[in-house]
């Protein structure tokens, strides 16, 4: 039996104060010791992206970082997007543009996307393109994420307020 360890992790902006194993990772803490089930887990390697956070600020793949290694971050979860019932203008463009069917892979594409634009707002339609590719959708056929994506960027250039 592994020994516990007792840590305070901050997500959207409230502190959990959870016991973890050392080996438990981010996504496990937040959905079994947090209660926040928005973030999804497929692969659980690294591989599809379902699991992308963000840890002050970059997108992160949850499934790969201890929960240990979060204390003291700034740990932002989809359920951190909207403020109260209003979506974020990038939830309300996924909606619009039709950029998801099942939605498995919904709370990651949302939380890559976010991290991107707040960490590169200068970033070009064709580098966000690319960026997108690292995360797996098996339903939209990347299309319709794509053109949200872009208007979130769009949102983002002409206007001060967040787009995510
Ligand atoms: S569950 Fe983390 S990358 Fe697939
Ligand atoms: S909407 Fe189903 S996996 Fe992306």
């Amino acid at each position: 039996m592994t020994d516990k360890t007792k840590i305070t992790l901050t997500v959207n902006g409230t502190g959990h104060a959870i016991d973890v194993a050392p080996r438990k990772t981010l996504a496990d803490a937040l959905r079994e010791d947090c209660g926040l089930t928005g973030t999804h887990l497929g692969c659980e390697h690294g591989v599809c992206g379902a699991c992308t956070i963000t840890v002050d600020g970059a997108p992160v793949r949850s499934c790969l970082m201890f929960a240990v290694q979060a204390e003291g971050a700034d740990i932002r979860t989809v359920e951190g997007l909207a403020n109260g019932p209003d979506l974020s203008p990038l939830q309300q463009f996924f909606i619009e543009e039709h950029a998801l069917q099942c939605g498995f892979c919904t709370p990651g594409f949302l939380m890559l996307i976010d991290g991107t634009l707040k960490q590169s707002p200068d970033i070009t339609d064709d580098e966000l393109t690319e960026i997108l590719s690292s995360n797996l959708c098996r339903c939209t056929g990347y299309r319709n994420i794509i053109r949200a994506a872009r208007r979130a960027l769009d949102h983002a250039r002409t206007t001060t307020e967040p787009a995510a």
